[in-house]
């Protein structure tokens, strides 16, 4: 089973990803939806959140995590990894880092992500360590995350659009050709951003990590309907509905609620 988990919904960008990849894996979801953002906190509040969320994680089957958030892997991956050796970690940096400089034709790459990712500058060492030529113009869009989880995500959504282009003016000025989307929130938005920068090679943090995962499990069985079940820590309600609308099937899965501070 895999585990995957996020501070709300944007984890389901890698949820999507995982799934049509491996669709006879079975995945354990969890949604930290009771204390979303992570983005805007502490180092060490998102380090106490991150280490809860593994753990409620670990009390499943699991053989390998996704941590589908860019906050947690910019702040927590190698702490995790400490805490739990031998169990395979994926975090959503390296893939993204890989695949932006495998693609960029000019060396101009955009990072936008939440503000402790930013502040990390965890995309730019990666892509420096890949590539210490590239140019990197790097955005904190603290906005996107809430506009995600109150299911403002449609591709017309004039409110997300209008907001995009406040953000994205300084990379569409800097003629960036490559884009990492360095939060899993912002994939649900990619179209609203593929608006903004027509032309722009958009990179998903999410899907770069759903196919590392996708690597470890080469030997998955195509024809079997693997199952998913959904944990959130607050009302499941709205998380069900928005993440109906982006994974465009309605969630055929119960949603729980649990208590993430017990663990
Ligand atoms: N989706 C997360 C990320 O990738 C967290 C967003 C947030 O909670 O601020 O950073």
């Amino acid at each position: 089973m895999i585990g995957i988990f996020d501070s709300g919904l944007g984890g389901l960008s890698a949820y999507k990803e995982v799934r049509r990849l491996l669709p006879g894996e079975d995945i354990v979801y969890f949604g930290d939806t009771g204390r979303v953002p992570y983005g805007t906190r502490s180092r060490e509040t998102i380090i106490k959140y991150a280490l809860q969320d593994m753990n409620f994680l670990t009390t499943k089957n699991i053989d390998a995590v996704l941590v589908a958030c860019g906050t947690v892997t910019s702040t927590a991956l190698d702490i995790l990894r400490e805490k739990y050796p031998g169990l395979p970690i994926i975090g959503v940096i390296e893939g993204a880092a890989k695949a932006a400089v495998g693609v960029t034709k000019n060396n101009r790459v955009g990072v936008i992500a939440t503000a402790a990712t930013i502040n990390s500058r965890s995309f730019e060492k990666k892509l420096r360590e890949l590539d210490p030529e590239v140019e990197i113009i790097a955005r904190a869009c603290p906005l996107f995350v809430p506009l995600v989880e109150s299911g403002f995500i449609s591709p017309d959504d004039e409110v997300t659009y209008l907001v995009a282009e406040r953000y994205l003016a300084d990379i569409r000025e800097s003629g960036a050709d490559t884009l990492i989307l360095g939060c899993t929130h912002y994939p649900v938005i990619s179209r609203s951003i593929a608006r903004v920068l027509p032309g722009v090679n958009i990179i998903s943090s999410s899907k770069a990590a759903a196919e590392q995962i996708a690597a470890l499990y080469s030997h998955s069985d195509p024809t079997r309907q693997g199952r998913t079940e959904f944990y959130v820590s607050d009302e499941p309600c709205g998380f069900e509905q928005t993440a109906s609308i982006f994974l465009e099937t309605k969630l055929d899965h119960d949603v729980t609620r649990i208590d993430i501070e017990k663990y």
